[in-house]
């Protein structure tokens, strides 16, 4: 493993942390990628998710989320912001998909909001839910786009939390009940399917940090959310390949590449930890490899929620796995920080460029992290399923000219082509996202989309990173 890699093996990229200096290549690249460069073959398209674009949280029998709750509650997400009216998606779909086809963009990664279609998480179904996605569908097809669909990305049903949510293992049957009534009603027109949004964060986040909805903290409900949404997260594939044959199935991940602050023992060790949690977690037990506590000791008390037979159950032969990556993370050996004894060592303590996010932008690390998952023998492809920046957009006379965001894009696509043009198993690239939206704890302050939203007016206004994208999917841009 990269992080294994003492003083004679570093490479460039590691050593400079020591130099505060940008590393080499990360500022220039070479003349813009083109799309014909990556294969007729490959996907491209946006990415969104329920919570963050659709708002019209009580209306048409739509049961509450954690998130409307979380975001309700005073102090928890930034400004107050809540999700409520977002970007008004659930009424205006039909024109937002008709601006992306005029984007020329093929594929489109949206979730289905679990309490919209089952308000009690289970049991009675809201055929005003059920009706929605199936409009939603059907127009992205009129349109001659391919919809991508997300079972959870993190609006799990607040009736299921007062039961425990993630942390009560009946979890597993109300999420099979729910991919079964998603599959049942989207599956003959859907034919790409994801089952769990990014599980670190929603687990981590969510249960331990409580920065997120549902807002808990600690070990006592993580440790067992861990171990239920990888149960779920392969459940969710079987349910999906039992009733839809035909269907490619994967799931995401969050992940960053990871790497030591210093050339020490101790810094490279703590990179080791924080890698096991970040990148290792939940797709290794996927793969048949178990959880990696030999390097994270502190999760050896997920062994008591381990039951006979979970070894198999949480294995699942995913069609891909999806790469869901923005920065890189620099890690210092602490003393003092609990379990992982492990620092983040921020961006602007290093003096590299940093999004609004205060996440590094770092090229490389995305080639980085396509090489480390394309070395798991059990993985049969790759779609970068999430990949995007946030930047202070100004909105001024009709026009957004986020240059830093189409630099972004263009210099992590070409560490993209470099890992494929190396053997990498990589098939897709969608960017995050395509509309501006709510960024959970953040709230609407971020902006990742590529097309603008005057949240007071709602009114869309596509942002230079949206033409550009236009231009490089008809394969004529001109950057
Ligand atoms: C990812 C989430 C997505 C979005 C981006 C910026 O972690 O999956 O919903 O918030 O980050």
């Amino acid at each position: 493993m990269e992080m294994n890699a003492k003083s004679d093996k570093q490479t460039a990229d590691q050593t400079i942390f020591t130099s505060n200096q940008h590393p080499p290549g990360a500022i220039e690249h070479s003349a813009a990628v083109k799309r014909a460069a990556f294969g007729a073959d490959f996907a491209w398209g946006v990415s969104t998710a329920a919570y963050q674009i659709e708002g019209a949280h009580d209306i048409e029998g739509k049961g509450a989320s954690i998130w409307d709750v979380f975001s309700g509650k005073k102090g928890k997400v930034k400004l107050n912001h809540n999700g409520n009216f977002a970007c008004d998606f659930f009424n205006r779909y039909p024109d937002d998909l008709e601006l992306m086809q005029s984007l020329s963009i093929p594929n489109f990664r949206f979730s289905l909001s679990w309490p919209r279609l089952l308000p009690d998480g289970h049991g009675r179904a809201n055929q005003a839910g059920i009706d929605y996605y199936n409009r939603l569908i059907d127009h992205c097809l009129e349109l001659g786009i391919t919809p991508w669909v997300t079972l959870y990305h993190w609006d799990l049903p607040y009736e299921l939390e007062k039961k425990g949510g993630w942390a009560n293992r009946d979890i597993v049957g109300w999420f099979q009940e729910y991919a079964a009534l998603c599959a049942k009603h989207y599956g003959d027109r859907v034919k790409h399917w994801m089952v769990l949004n990014e599980p670190m964060v929603f687990t981590g986040a969510g249960y331990f940090l409580g920065v997120h909805a549902p807002g808990r903290i600690g070990f006592k409900g993580f440790v067992p959310a861990v171990h239920h949404a990888t149960l779920c997260q392969a459940e969710g594939g079987r349910v999906l390949r039992d009733l839809l044959p035909g269907a490619e199935i994967g799931t995401t991940f969050s992940c960053s590449h990871v790497e030591p602050y210093r050339p020490q023992e101790k810094d490279i060790k703590a990179a080791i930890r924080v890698d096991a949690l970040l990148n290792r977690l939940f797709i290794e037990p996927s793969l048949g490899l178990g959880y990696p506590l030999q390097d994270l000791k502190f999760m050896r008390r997920i062994e008591k929620y381990i039951l006979a037979g979970d070894e198999d159950k949480v294995k699942f032969d995913f069609d891909f796995i999806g790469i869901q990556n923005y920065t890189r993370e620099v890690v210092k050996h602490s003393f003092w920080t609990p379990f992982v004894q492990a620092n983040l060592v921020p961006p602007k303590k290093r003096g590299v460029p940093q999004t609004q996010m205060n996440w590094e932008v770092y090229p490389q690390g995305i080639y980085h992290i396509l090489h480390k998952y394309n070395q798991y023998k059990g993985i049969k492809k790759l779609i970068v399923t999430e990949n995007g920046a946030a930047f202070a957009d100004q909105l001024l006379d009709g026009e957004v000219h986020d240059t830093n965001r189409v630099d972004f894009l263009q210099r992590y696509l070409h560490q993209v082509l470099r890992a494929k043009q190396e053997g990498v198993k990589v098939q897709g690239y969608f960017v995050w996202s395509f509309v501006d939206n709510f960024e959970w704890a953040e709230g609407y302050h971020p902006r990742f989309g590529l097309v603008y939203i005057d949240y007071e007016t709602q009114q869309r206004t596509i942002k230079d990173s949206g033409h550009w994208y236009r231009d490089f999917l008809e394969g004529k841009q001109k950057f």
